[in-house]
Parts: C-alpha cells; structure tokens; sequence
C-alpha cells in the first residue's frame, strides 16, 4: 500500500540525456508517475541510442518527445515549461549540464529549461575524469549558484569495467529529493480553507422505526474530513454515522437526505471545498407513517418520491472560488457514469469506483478510485481510504491552484 506522495498531481518534465543511465531513468520515470506525478518525458537526440523513445512513451504520462517540430504543437517548449511544477535531468551529462549552464537552447530539451521557472533537479551521471574536469566543476557550480539541486553521482563499478564516481544516483534517493521539492509547500496544502464533507448513507423514514438505507459505512467520508483537517483545512463533517476521534473537526449529525440538504445547503456558502462522500438517498417514502405500520394491516405500499440532489444544487448554486467533489460509486461502466455526473451536476470532480470490487468500496477500509475531472481520467492505486483521500485532495489543490480557483 503506497503512502500519498507529494508527488500527487505535479507535471514533472523528465529530461533524458544522453548517456549510458538512460536505462536507469526508466524506473525513476516509473516511480515518478506510480507516485501520482504527470511525467511528460522530453529527451535529447542522443539519448535515443540508450533507449527507444518508445519505452519512455509507454511509460510515461505522455508521449516522449524529442524535437520542437515533430508535434502538432507549435510551441511545445513554452507549454512544457510553463506547465512543470519540476523538471528533472537524468541522466545529466557533461554535455547537457553544459549547454543549461550556458544557456544555449538548442533542442526542445534546452528550450524548455529556459522557458520554465519551475525547481530543476540535474542527475549527473557520467565517467569519473569527466566529471572533475574543471569546466563541469565549473558548470555544476554555475547551476547551483542559480539555486539547480545537483543530485551528484554516486561511486560504483562504471560502464566499460572502470570503477570509480560517476554512476547515477539510486533511483530511491532521486525520488526523496524530488519529493523534498514539494514537501513544505504541500503540509498545509489546505490553511486557510475551509472544507464540508458529507459520510454515510441516509435514512429515509418509512415509519417511526423503519428507514429506507444503503450500504455506505462513512468510512471514506470520515477519512476525507480527517485528511482535510491534518492539511490544515477548517472542516465541517455532516453524517449520518457516528464519528469518533474528531479532533479538529465540527461534526454535525443528520440523517435524511433533506435534513442533510438542509444542513449542507447552508453551511456550503462560505466554503471553499465540497466533497459529498455521502451516499444520499435517491428516493423517500412519500407516504411516511407517523405510527409505526403494523404488520397485522398488511404489506404496506410505500411510494417513492425523489430527495432533493444535494451535489446537483451546489453545482448550480456554486460561486466563484467553489470546488465541487462528487462521488459515484457504481457497478457498471465508470467513465460513462462519471463524465455524465460530472456535466449533469457541474462537479469539477468525480471520484468513481466499482462497488462490486473486492477490497474496495462499503464497509471495508480500502479503496481503488478513478478521478474524472475535466478531461483528465487519473486511476489511484488500490490503497486506504486515509490515503485515498489525502490524494484526491491534494489532486483538487493542484486543480484549484491551476485553475486560479483558490487565489493564494
Ligand atoms: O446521482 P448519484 O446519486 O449517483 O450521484 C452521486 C453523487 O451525488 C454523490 O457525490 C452523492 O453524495 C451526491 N448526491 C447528492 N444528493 C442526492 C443524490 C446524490 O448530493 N440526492
């Protein structure tokens, strides 16, 4: 079970050298996009004799890319390096590492490290003489002046049978460092903001004693409203299940859909985020009896009306600045599912999951979600629902923060 990275939702550039550690950097590119990363592989002409941009096509986010003409996109530079939140160089070569120094831009790789304001972390890697010589001392020193992070190589057995300095950093190391980019940045992802979850199902009265439910536990909704809370949100939890352990958090009890719309309605308007983990009702006894049925009487008919859609009213009251969670939790096709509630509902996400799934879904304590939200389709790994939620939220941070939904 992977723990949330902070890794989660961040373009990262990977920028391939030429060099032997090519193979290496496969994996880091792998770890990076297992971790949540959007890696956009962009790799110079030489590093194609190491390995086929093919494999870093399949195994990265996007298809590589090598030259500023071969695309659709005529400034593919500009979008790459506006849009990283990091890039990363491995391998670095002395050539590579000399051309960033001095600002040549000569390929889409160099163009886009000058077009980018984004932290660069440079993985060198290359044979022990080369990298003391004095003109990448020089160079390496220049770059860290400028505030790069210079990941140096580490001392092993070299390509050719030599040993000495010059192997690439472990990919582990390679991958703390970068995630060190985003930590600070993302521990209080959520200060100053304030968050409305809504956990379990809800009841809806038939008489006194006997409700129409569902299946839902709260559990995802309670682990949403805790991971909000340890990111530094202000968090109003409305459930219909009991919660213990609330620490830092305003549960406020329901337990039909109407009460819920009631409560949610109200406390929705000074809200920065909405996530309704709930699973609301979709209909109600119209006919509810004010003394309980008895059975003596017969089989009593009960008909059904539609609750008001809590999510459905938010999406059309929702004001600038808003951020709309939905859920779907279904046993049939997601993405059709997911897309259509993401449209009829104005949510800015969906997180969708197949209840017929094993270890996933009610009652239990994992989870295996898909996020929809604009055009983007992101499969979280099989994890906790503590986890699950953590990085969907740090998903809507970064969205709301692209967007320019959330200002600071
Ligand atoms: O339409 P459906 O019930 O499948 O949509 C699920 C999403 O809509 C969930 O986020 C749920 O909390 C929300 N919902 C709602 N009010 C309803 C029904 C569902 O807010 N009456």
């Amino acid at each position: 079970m992977s723990k949330s990275s902070p890794l989660v939702g961040k373009r990262i550039v990977l920028g391939g050298g030429g060099g032997i550690a090519a193979y290496k950097v496969v994996e880091l590119m792998r770890r990076m996009v297992d971790a949540g990363a959007f890696v956009s592989p962009v790799l110079t002409r030489a590093s194609l004799r190491f390995v086929g941009r093919t494999t870093f096509s399949a195994l990265g986010s996007e298809p590589a890319r090598i030259s500023l003409w071969d695309g659709s996109d005529p400034i593919p530079h500009t979008r790459l390096g506006q849009l990283a939140d990091a890039i990363v160089l491995a391998p670095a070569t002395a050539d590579l590492i000399a051309r960033y120094a001095a600002g040549i831009a000569d390929d889409l790789l160099t163009t886009t490290l000058l077009a980018s304001k984004a932290p660069v972390v440079v993985v060198a890697a290359m044979h022990t003489e080369m990298w003391q010589h004095p003109s990448v001392v020089e160079n390496v020193a220049t770059l860290r002046r400028r505030g790069v992070v210079v990941i140096e190589p580490e001392a092993g057995r070299l390509a050719g049978g030599d040993i000495g300095v010059g192997r690439l950093a472990e990919t582990d190391v390679i991958v703390q460092v970068v995630e060190t980019l985003f930590e600070v940045s993302t521990k209080n992802l959520l200060a100053n903001k304030s968050v409305l979850v809504t956990a379990g199902g809800t009841r809806e009265p038939i008489d006194p004693v006997r409700y129409i439910g569902n299946r839902s536990s709260g559990k995802q909704g309670i682990a949403f409203a805790r991971a909000a809370a340890e990111l530094g949100a202000r968090v109003n939890l409305i459930s219909t299940v009991p919660v213990f352990d609330s620490a830092g958090i305003n549960v406020v009890p329901v337990e039909s859909a109407q009460e819920m719309f009631d409560v949610v309605s109200n406390l929705a308007v000074s809200c920065d985020l909405v996530v309704m983990a709930a699973a609301v009702a979709d209909f109600r006894s119209a006919n509810v009896s004010p003394v309980k049925i008895k059975k003596r009487h017969g089989a009593p008919e009960i008909r059904l009306e539609p609750t008001p859609d809590i999510l459905a009213h938010l999406g059309a009251t929702k004001r600038p600045g808003q951020v709309l969670v939905g859920f779907a939790a279904e046993t049939g096709d997601l993405e059709i599912e997911a897309r259509r509630k993401l449209k009829d509902k104005n949510a800015d996400f969906i997180v969708a999951n197949n209840v017929l799934e094993e270890d996933a879904g009610f009652a239990v304590d994992t989870n295996r979600v898909t996020l929809f939200y604009g055009e983007s389709e992101v499969a979280l790994g099989h994890s906790d629902k503590r986890d699950i939620a953590e990085k969907v939220l740090r998903y809507v941070a970064e969205y709301a923060k692209n967007t320019g939904a959330w200002q600071e």
